[in-house]
């Protein structure tokens, strides 16, 4: 069972927005998900009342996350999706420790960028994958990424922290498509948006598929299980179509 966690200190940076695009896409691939809402704010859990058929399934961690994990994973669950709140709490934490993969969404701007430490200090105190997806970025003009997240790939390459090299638009697709309960893909399979989000989704799994690799030949050598530095098992994808 693979667990993706969506993590970032600052608000608004899109970890609800990308989480539930994300898991859509991955529940409409056919993969087995199950959603868990960290946040009180409940915006993952909104979103997911709104679907027709109720899928993926959404559970609450008021009680913390160890215990939903250890039921899923005897549910047969192959993925599962952690939307958290824009906090350090214990219940943040938690998730990161439980990931494969921590997704940790930015907004191309130097408050966002500055945020972004603190996540990834976490997922590197627990030795786990992690990458910076550029979110609500200006559009390409010509194939050409706009100066800020020019400027913002730069910052972060400086502190050795690995970025997506795709990015999520800002489009008002993103948050229509979640009013209606769907994700971009969902609306409209041709669209820049589903792209995009499809875009991300390959990548992650690339990246999940790469750690779990990494994981057995560690296991297979006797070697530590935790596998090499995490940080170059973290999205390495191509641009968004
Ligand atoms: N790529 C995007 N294009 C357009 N709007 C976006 C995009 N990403 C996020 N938004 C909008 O920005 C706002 C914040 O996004 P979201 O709720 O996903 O962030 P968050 O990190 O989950 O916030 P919080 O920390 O409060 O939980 C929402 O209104 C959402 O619709
Ligand atoms: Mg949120």
């Amino acid at each position: 069972m693979n667990v993706i966690t969506f993590a970032s200190r600052k608000g608004g940076a899109g970890k609800s927005t990308l989480t539930a695009h994300l898991a859509a896409t991955a529940h409409l691939a056919g993969h087995r998900c199950l959603l868990i809402d960290a946040d009180p704010q409940g915006s993952l859990t909104l979103w997911q009342s709104l679907r027709p058929d109720g899928k993926p399934v959404v559970k609450s961690a008021a009680r913390g996350v160890d215990g939903l994990l250890a039921v899923a994973m005897m549910e047969g669950y192959d993925f599962v999706f952690i939307d958290t709140p824009p906090t350090m709490w214990v219940v943040v934490s938690e998730a990161i420790r439980a990931s494969t993969l921590v997704v940790i969404p930015a907004r191309p701007g130097l408050f966002d960028l500055h945020a972004v430490r603190e996540t990834v200090k976490t997922a590197q105190d627990r030795n786990k994958p992690y990458a910076v997806v550029m979110n609500a970025a200006p559009a390409r003009r010509d194939d050409k990424e706009s100066p800020v997240v020019a400027y913002a790939r730069n910052h972060l390459d400086k502190l050795g922290i690995p970025v997506w090299s795709g990015q999520i638009t800002q489009r008002a697709g993103f948050a229509l498509s979640l009013a209606a309960g769907a994700s971009a893909p969902e609306v409209d399979p041709t669209s820049a948006a589903a792209a995009e989000i499809v875009g991300l989704w390959t990548a992650i799994s690339r990246s999940v598929d790469a750690v779990n690799l990494a994981h057995a030949r560690a296991t297979e050598r006797g070697a530590d299980p935790r596998g090499p530095d995490p940080r170059v098992l973290a999205p390495v994808a191509s641009r968004a179509a």
